[in-house]
């Protein structure tokens, strides 16, 4: 199994293209399964959870083509794929391909409304808490699924449609918002979604529906009017950039020093994460092309923050924003409150000398000004990103194990790091 060694020391300085979200080219492409016509997305990330989803889709019946590179196109430029659902062979999402990626079970949403059934595999994912989908089987039953759980499979049928209704989440949930949004496109008549989350890939998902014909108002509010229509048509539609990418390089930058633009990032994606960037006493600014980040010679504010749904602090940078706290110059407080199990990099980032006590869904972070390199794993994505820009701050050698949690969510990491000064390579095991 591959490895990722690192150098500690370096600061970061240059440039760092921002890739297209994983977060919103995920349910973009099962979009693609609500019309018979063309769905073409551009500046899609290449990475293994995109591969994974075409697997699915494949099997769905999708036909995909990736254009090729135009001239002045290069390797940092995202892709552009159609994706085409002209028929749908096949409304089973089988455990195999469900149970590596949860996103793959938000293809029920488009099966039940477009083909009036569905079988998909309760899902998998990242190993941060118990995940249930309750959410989506009370969204989908309000719009008139019958739905059973059955050895380990969702099975729903719509005999006449779905039909819109009035559903208010009981919790906000982003999976269960995107399926509601997809599902109630092609339903009869006009549903009204309630205490819906508001994160910018809901609206980027809502803004490419509207592209391809639906009918949505209110997405990026708690309260999304989705009037159904009869068929949805092709379209074409740019993914937004990655914010957790982006606030991952923000804060390797404030961990190492240095001074870099992030190219492409877009702040109101992630506002609050990045005013506890600054007060950590990193330099943010607004550029033409971006964002740049420095931090020159002054130390680490210790910052305390809670994750929240959007516009709250996103739980996707709780785990770097504590490797920052832990070379902060005093004490932090970091509350999770969205997933009950995501503190899995708190040992890990002890192995490089970092000094945190649990205190039930509150981490507290003694700050330390050095951290020394040491082989560490990780069990999710942003755990094990956490570790490497920690592995950057840290003196010595540091070894990130299992990195194919980090090919599921970061597009050429070494590259980008590397060429901005950090000393970090794969190893092939
Ligand atoms: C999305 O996951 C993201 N994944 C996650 O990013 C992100 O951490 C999460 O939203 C929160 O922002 C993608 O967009 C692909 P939720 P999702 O439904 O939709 C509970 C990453 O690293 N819940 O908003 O699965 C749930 O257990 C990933 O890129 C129910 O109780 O998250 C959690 O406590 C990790 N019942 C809370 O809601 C349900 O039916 C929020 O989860 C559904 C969810």
């Amino acid at each position: 199994m591959d490895s990722i060694v690192i150098q500690g020391g370096n600061k970061l300085n240059g440039t760092i293209p921002i890739s297209g979200a994983k977060n919103a080219a995920l349910p973009l492409m099962i979009a693609s399964l609500l019309t018979s016509d063309d769905l073409i997305l551009e500046n899609v990330p290449h990475l293994a959870d995109v591969e994974s989803l075409i697997r699915i889709l494949t099997n769905h019946g999708v036909d995909y083509k990736v254009e090729g590179k135009k001239s002045g196109e290069t390797s940092a430029t995202g892709r552009t794929i159609h994706f085409k659902a002209g028929e749908i062979v096949d409304t089973t999402a089988p455990y195999e391909l469900v149970s590596k990626m949860r996103a793959s079970f938000w293809v029920i949403g488009p099966l039940l409304t477009r083909m009036h059934e569905a079988k998909v595999s309760l899902p998998g994912g990242c190993a941060i808490g118990t995940r249930p989908v309750d959410l989506f089987l009370e969204c989908l039953s309000a719009l008139g699924a019958q739905l059973d759980v059955e050895a380990g499979y969702v099975i729903g049928h719509a005999n006449n449609g779905l039909v819109g209704a009035g559903y208010r989440f009981p919790k906000v949930s982003v999976g269960a918002t995107h399926v509601g949004l997809m599902a109630a496109s092609l339903a009869r008549g006009q549903t009204i979604l309630e205490n819906a989350a508001r994160e910018p890939e809901i609206v980027d998902l809502a803004n490419c529906l509207n592209a391809m014909g639906a009918k949505i108002s209110g997405a990026g509010t708690s309260t999304i009017v989705i009037d159904g229509v009869e068929a949805l048509h092709g379209a074409r539609h740019r993914v937004l950039p990655d914010r957790i990418e982006t606030g991952t390089y923000a804060l390797a930058v404030a961990m190492t020093g240095g001074d870099v633009v992030l190219e492409g990032a877009k702040p109101n994606l992630f506002q609050t994460a990045l005013d506890s960037i600054e007060q950590s006493g990193t330099h943010v600014e607004t550029v033409e092309n971006g964002i740049r980040v420095h931090r020159n010679g002054n130390g680490i504010l210790p910052v305390d923050i809670t994750t929240a749904p959007f516009p709250g602090f996103p739980t996707d940078m709780q785990a770097q924003f504590m490797a920052l706290m832990t070379r902060a110059e005093g004490q932090s407080r970091i509350t999770e409150t969205i997933f009950e199990n995501r503190f899995m990099h708190v040992q890990e980032l002890a192995r490089l000398g970092a000094q945190i006590s649990l205190d039930g869904q509150t981490a507290i972070v003694t700050g330390n000004e050095y951290l020394t390199g040491a082989p560490v794993m990780a069990t999710d994505l942003r755990a094990s990103v956490s570790l490497v820009i920690a592995g950057l701050a840290a003196e010595g050698e540091t070894v990130v194990n299992r990195v194919y949690h980090l090919d599921r969510g970061f597009e050429r990491l070494e590259e980008k790091l590397t060429n901005c000064g950090g000393n970090i390579e794969r190893v092939s095991g």
